[in-house]
């Protein structure tokens, strides 16, 4: 059993294979955060806290005068509202009486085997190996009799808790949730924390910032309606000396698509709080007497290993615990070409076998026809949310186009936006109604295009009915899932005055519920999601879609930087990576292995290749194929930081039973006459001896050698060349 309750001390101490977490129900039944970090035994660890009179922070009523406990200073593992703790919160409730309050104690209590599920909302689940139990604990507001329910899952051999929040309204009259975090995260000692972040851009996803915690409230969120490009639903607190291999670290990843937030503060007294979950920005949720709201779930994870360990057990986690389709382990993905920067709108059925029998050419093994296939499309200004095939483009039809296609033996991909409408389209004529437009305002136009009120359960219905239509209309094994605009206009017409705070998240849980009718009900085909590249690259989207377009930027040199920043959570597995013809000083060979730091592809008109170029892609093609287990499924490692002033980006991924490791190596700037260069690997057993082979040398030389020594770099080479190493225990 992964969690000990002692009845007695009423601690409970919730232990994965190398991390403990304890809480307990403490001073007038409120429920104490006591610690999270390296496994200890189930000892009570509440004397960490010393109670004494803090000036300005108020007592408890009940405490009856007891002028050393305040909530300001204790550690929770939820909050209250207005009873004297002045940090930031995790919930903010309107109860029907208007007032503004929430005095959450101790209630009761349950166990049971395997983890929870929320209603409507995306989990991780157990596979048959995995020993996952969970509690749930429940705290009551006495006068109002709304309820937060706590769950922890505790997956065991994969080091992860995992935690959400359920309100339930015990009382008789609605309440109205203002702001309800998944989690409250207390540290006795803040003081020596750092928080990593992966902010970025459209075209520069998910880079890297570190900062100090300091005292005020740092947030980091996304208000855009998707996860976003700008901040990922990713934090981590992490020790000011932590480095990738040594060191603590806290990782946060929740599992939400929406607009979401996380706040974290150093307070007064140099304790830590952070807080994740739905961003409260324009939110408030009814919730009625008798019914439950959940909140999306967070993946929690300790180390004191460093970096790198935290990053394994996410990559671990992902690859096995968030999505069951076959083609995560079992179905080895081929090779795809994506028409979008080989032709835009500009092309036809012919134009598509052409670049089909190039590519084949080129070890490609499928081809995805990404957008302007269907209704009038010829440009960005119209057609979205018309879902049938567009036959002056398309003259074959679509059966007979994937017909020809798979006659040259290639698979076939298709690509969708099905949250979306043009104004411009039959759909929008016909329910002017459903999108979201503030009445009497205009909505903001993004890409010329509209947003669908997808909370709506008509425009959910219509979205799986003609986008299952077409994927059941011909031998499609590959469906590019976009979204190409951030959400405004929060409005839904279908929804009361009263309950417009909901919109956003309603639309999240209307686009789960989508996804659910159209993914999970096609278990043959392998589904990519895509938001302009990775606006909407997070967890929950990952329980769908095996892999997710990292960015429209196909530069290998910015690549660098975005892959180095998506491994900090995300596997190579799940980060769609296309050679194209972006920088063209850069050899193919070089931006090849560079797209092998993820899932592989081209993205580019193969009929404009040159045979010589087409022959240089063939035998990068055959190379993926050769590593594609060891580059899936082994443990990554970040070897030297693009961020950084350096002149070689590398890193790596060893097997895991540490019988073969593939180094990749590229050289960034190379100064005239200047120093030898060397690369340290990581992760090798010290004492074998390993054969590498990647620079046109071979040599022989222990894992102790090459972790501490290094690999050194030939230096007489071209800017921007690649070298792949393998490395083979002898
Ligand atoms: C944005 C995507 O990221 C691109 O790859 C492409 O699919 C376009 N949308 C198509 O509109």
């Amino acid at each position: 059993m992964a969690i000990v309750y002692n009845e007695s001390k009423k601690t409970f101490s919730l232990h994965t294979a190398r991390t403990t977490y304890q809480f307990k129900i403490g001073n007038l039944n409120y429920v104490k955060h006591l610690y999270y970090g390296a496994t200890i035994h189930d000892e009570d660890l509440v004397y960490l806290i010393r109670q004494y009179d803090r000036g300005f922070s108020g007592n408890p009523y009940d405490s009856l005068q007891e002028r050393s406990f305040s909530l300001d200073a204790q550690p929770q593992e939820f909050t209250t509202q207005q009873q004297g703790d002045f940090r930031i919160n995790s919930i903010e409730v309107q109860n029907a009486d208007g007032s503004f309050s929430f005095n959450g104690r101790y209630l009761s209590h349950r166990f049971y085997p395997g983890p929870f599920t929320l209603n409507g909302l995306p989990t991780a689940f157990a596979q048959d190996d995995d020993t996952v139990d969970t509690v749930e604990l429940t705290i009551e507001d006495a006068v109002t009799k709304v309820q937060v329910t706590l769950l922890y899952s505790v997956f065991e051999e994969k080091d992860i808790i995992m935690r959400a929040a359920r309100v339930h309204n015990g009382g008789e009259g609605p309440i109205s949730l203002k702001r309800i975090m998944s989690f409250n995260m207390d540290y006795l000692n803040g003081r020596d924390l750092d928080l990593i972040s992966l902010p970025g851009r459209y075209g520069q996803e998910r880079q890297v910032e570190r900062q100090p915690l300091t005292h005020h409230v740092h947030k980091i969120r996304s208000g855009r309606g998707i996860s976003s490009h700008q901040q990922n639903p990713f934090i981590a607190l992490v020790e000011k000396t932590t480095t990738e291999d040594y060191g603590a670290c806290y990782g946060f990843a929740l599992m939400y698509s929406g607009s979401f937030l996380a706040e974290a503060e150093l307070d007064q007294y140099d304790q830590a709080r952070l807080v994740m979950g739905i961003n409260d920005r324009l939110f408030s949720y009814e919730v009625g007497p008798g019914e439950d709201f959940d909140t999306p779930a967070v993946l929690m994870t300790y180390t004191h290993k460093g970096l790198a360990r935290m990053s394994h057990t996410y990559h671990n986690f992902f690859r096995s615990n968030l999505n069951r389709s076959r083609f995560v382990k079992d179905i080895r993905r081929p090779i795809l070409l994506n028409t979008w920067e080989a032709a835009f709108f500009d092309f036809d059925d012919e134009k598509l076998i052409e670049i089909a029998r190039a590519a084949k050419d080129m070890g490609v093994e499928m081809i995805v026809m990404d957008d302007g296939w269907f209704g009038k499309r010829n440009d960005d200004n119209s057609s979205l949310g018309d879902w049938y095939v567009n036959e002056e483009k398309i003259k074959c039809g679509l059966t007979q186009l994937v017909r020809q296609i798979n006659d040259l033996g290639m698979k076939f991909g298709i690509w969708f936006e099905p949250e979306m409408v043009s104004e411009d389209s039959d759909l929008f004529r016909a329910h002017p109604d459903w999108i979201m437009e503030i009445p009497g305002r205009h909505a903001v136009r993004s890409r010329n295009q509209l947003v669908l009120d997808v909370g709506r359960k008509e425009v959910q219905d219509y979205l799986i009915k003609s986008i299952n239509r077409i994927l059941d209309s011909a031998n499609i094994y590959y469906v590019k899932w976009d979204i190409n605009r951030a959400i405004t206009d929060l409005w839904s017409n279908a929804l009361p005055a009263e309950k417009q705070g909901e919109v956003s998240h309603r639309y999240v849980l209307g686009l789960y519920r989508v996804m659910d009718g159209i993914i999970k009900t096609h278990p043959d085909i392998m589904f990519e999601g895509c938001a302009g590249g990775g606006g909407r690259f997070d967890p929950a989207m990952l329980t769908w879609f095996v892999q997710y377009w990292s960015s429209d930027n196909t530069k290998p040199l910015d690549n660098l930087k975005l892959h180095y920043g998506s491994s900090f959570l995300y596997p190579v597995s799940t980060m769609g990576a296309h050679v194209s013809v972006a920088s063209p000083m850069v050899p193919l060979e070089t931006k090849a292995a560079i797209a092998m730091c993820g899932t592989f592809g081209y993205e580019l008109d193969a009929t404009r290749l040159k045979k010589k170029e087409r022959t240089i892609c063939k035998k990068m093609s055959a190379l993926y194929h050769k590593y594609y287990d060891l580059n899936f499924f082994g443990d990554y490692y970040r070897l030297a930081n693009p961020f950084e002033q350096v002149n070689l980006v590398a890193w790596e991924t060893v097997s895991k039973d540490k019988s073969e490791a593939l180094v990749t190596v590229v050289t960034v700037q190379l100064t005239v006459n200047g120093p030898q260069e060397y690369i340290k690997c990581k992760g090798l057993e010290p004492n074998r001896y390993y054969r590498l082979e990647g620079d046109g040398n071979v040599l022989t030389a222990t894992g102790m050698a090459l972790m501490h020594a290094g690999i050194p770099i030939p230096r007489e080479i071209p800017e921007f060349t690649a070298f792949i190493y393998h490395l083979k225990a002898l």
